[in-house]
């Protein structure tokens, strides 16, 4: 089944197709390996009677939605309060050295993806870092060498 005809399935749970927006961009995501090329923004668009440029401003707001490319693995330093005070920019930092990326962007073969996010709810365990959504726990920025190592491996 097309990716719009899924959609158009799923507008039918919903008593407006506006309300429907979410969970279209989320499986139109899935679909397109990750992230939301125009392609997918105007399936969900069309599908849902809806302009793209709508459809893209939903998509932007929200950090769960891509409209780049993402890499293959996606890491994310949580730099809310508590992992603040405890190191998570030296973290970020590190993980910005031994990538050789600035967060918010992917490296250029397409293996990583850096960014922050906020609260991950494991302030008792900062800093916390999600690595293709697994957390991972009281990460010190000694820790990152031997993390992206074992991602590399
Ligand atoms: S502030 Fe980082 S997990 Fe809550």
């Amino acid at each position: 089944m097309s990716v719009g005809a899924q959609i158009r399935r799923l507008r039918k749970q919903y008593p407006q197709s506006t309300s429907a927006v979410l969970p279209a961009l989320r499986l139109a995501q899935e679909q397109h390996g990750g992230w939301l090329p125009p392609d997918a923004i105007r399936e969900v668009a069309d599908a849902l009677d809806l302009t793209p440029a709508y459809c893209v401003s939903i998509a932007s707001f929200y950090d769960q939605f891509h409209l780049e490319p993402m890499g293959r693995t996606v890491i994310e330093v949580c730099t809310n309060v508590s992992c603040a005070l405890s190191g998570a920019q030296e973290v970020l930092n590190a993980f910005e050295r031994e990538l050789g990326i600035d967060a918010g962007s992917t490296s250029e073969d397409g293996a990583f993806t850096l960014g922050t996010i906020e609260c991950l709810g494991g302030c008792g365990w900062a800093s916390v870092v999600a690595i293709d959504n697994r957390h991972r726990l009281r990460v010190k920025a000694g820790d990152v060498a031997g993390i992206v190592e074992e991602l590399r491996a």
